[in-house]
């Protein structure tokens, strides 16, 4: 006999602004690697990994070891930006494994805890820098949630949900979207150009090199490198919001690496960490930092823990094995798309490493990604949506998967969409969800 999940706590208490808990209906109680174990016994294979923020699986041994050494040595939890042994170490391994590798030169600016903080930092500074006001920023973008991250997002229910307004944002179609391919660059560069065109010059762009929310676009390189050449050339800062598509999401530890562009601002978040526990920063360039002291503050920019889980996190990137399988299971999701890309009609895959967006737009649209959602959930896998209207799969497993859990993923994920030559699962008329009512593309 299946016992009724006891959730009745969270219906009477917890704010109807909840989200996933209604996609994914059950009790979760324990987790490890890419899998999820709810308290009635079932197991998920998790291809969502909170939302990019547990790229190296849940739990992680190595990370989990470092931490609760840490914790059982009464290393401190909480810091404010006093100097501390935890962050030290994070900082000198950044510089070891992540910047001087790659020949950056930032500084590094601690925000508030989360990706969105870290933006509301990047946004700032580029205004102070530059003494403009105005950004650039494209449809589809999502930055996150408090009111400079809002503005600079696209999602209209969302915006205003946060009673924001335009003032100061100018918003320019991304390279490709629903609607089809758009000569961005070109369009800026005629606004930029023309002394008479209404534009004032900006104080920054702001860009996802792949943009995740906004349903799975990845920039391609020619897009970014002009994109790059075109800010350097009329003085206007890029940043690059890195948040969902950084540390490794999408092969390189950065997904501009791609392109072997240099942004001037760089936001980090999420999966920095490690372990999901808050951490999120801005990268700056050396002479970009203008801050006074205490200009910009918040009480939990030092979180100590996530110091020492990104701190082991970055050891990963040291080791063969942590490499080679990265480089495995992106090629085994760059065959699954094509084949599915092969086998499916109207179906359009977008890939870039362990990111790949199934979009059913126009293969049955969002009813069918929920259909195909819930019967990836009732069979064992965890898949979330994205995209403009919720019609795009989004899959973005751990980069630590094995090759045995990614394959049996991949084949409910298969099922569920219908394999060729079956009646498509996808294509079952099923109920949807009332409770499910979400702000598309947000997060
Ligand atoms: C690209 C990007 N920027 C910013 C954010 C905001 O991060 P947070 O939800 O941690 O505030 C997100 C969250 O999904 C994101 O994907």
């Amino acid at each position: 006999m299946t016992v009724a999940a006891d959730i009745a706590v969270f219906e009477t208490l917890e704010s109807e602004v909840r989200l996933y808990c209604r996609t994914f209906p059950a009790v979760f109680s324990r987790a490890r690697g890419a899998e999820l174990h709810a308290e009635d016994g079932r197991v998920f294979i998790d291809f969502f990994c909170g939302a990019g923020t547990l790229n190296y699986g849940h739990n992680n041994e190595h990370i989990g070891r470092r931490l609760t050494a840490y914790l059982a040595d009464s290393g401190l939890a909480h810091g404010l930006d006093l100097h501390t042994v935890a962050k030290r170490e994070f900082l000198t391994r950044l510089r070891d494994v992540v910047l001087a590798p790659r020949g950056l030169d930032y500084k590094v600016q601690f925000c508030g805890p989360t990706g969105t903080d870290a933006v509301e930092a990047a946004l700032k500074v580029a205004r102070k820098a530059t003494g403009r006001r105005g950004v650039i920023a494209f449809c589809g973008a999502y930055h996150g949630m408090s009111r400079g991250s809002l503005a600079v997002t696209g999602n209209r229910r969302a915006r205003a949900a946060g009673g924001v307004g335009m003032a100061d944002v100018m918003f320019v179609p991304y390279e490709d979207g629903p609607a089809g391919r758009f000569d961005s660059i070109g369009y800026l560069e005629r606004m930029l150009a023309d002394p008479s065109s209404g534009m004032d010059v900006p104080a920054a762009v702001i860009v996802e090199p792949l943009q995740m929310e906004g349903g799975l676009y990845p920039a391609s390189v020619p897009w970014l490198r002009r994109l790059r050449e075109l800010t350097e050339r009329h003085g206007v800062l890029l940043i690059c919001d890195e948040i969902q598509s950084g540390c490794g999401r999408t092969g390189p530890f950065f997904c501009f690496e791609h392109a072997g562009v240099v942004p001037d601002i760089v936001t980090l978040s999420k999966a920095l960490s490690g372990y999901g526990l808050p951490l999120s920063v801005t990268l700056l360039r050396r002479d970009l930092d203008v801050w006074a002291p205490g200009e910009h503050t918040g009480t939990f920019r030092g979180n100590q823990l996530a110091f020492v889980t990104a701190t082991a996190a970055l050891e990963l990137w040291e080791r063969a094995d942590f490499q080679a399988g990265l480089v495995t299971a992106g090629a085994r999701l760059h065959r699954f798309a094509a084949w599915v890309r092969e086998t499916q009609p109207g179906v359009t895959v977008r890939q870039r490493g362990l990111a790949m967006g199934i979009d059913l737009g126009a293969a049955g649209g969002p009813a069918r990604a929920g259909r195909v959602q819930r019967q990836c959930f009732e069979n064992g896998l965890i898949v979330e949506r994205c995209g403009r209207e919720d019609e795009v799969l989004k899959v973005i497993p751990p980069l630590t998967i094995d090759p045995v859990t990614l394959e049996r993923g991949l084949a409910v994920l298969l099922d569920a969409l219908g394999r060729p030559g079956q009646a498509a699962a996808g294509v079952t008329a099923r109920a949807a969800s009332p409770a499910a009512v979400r702000v598309a593309g947000t997060r």
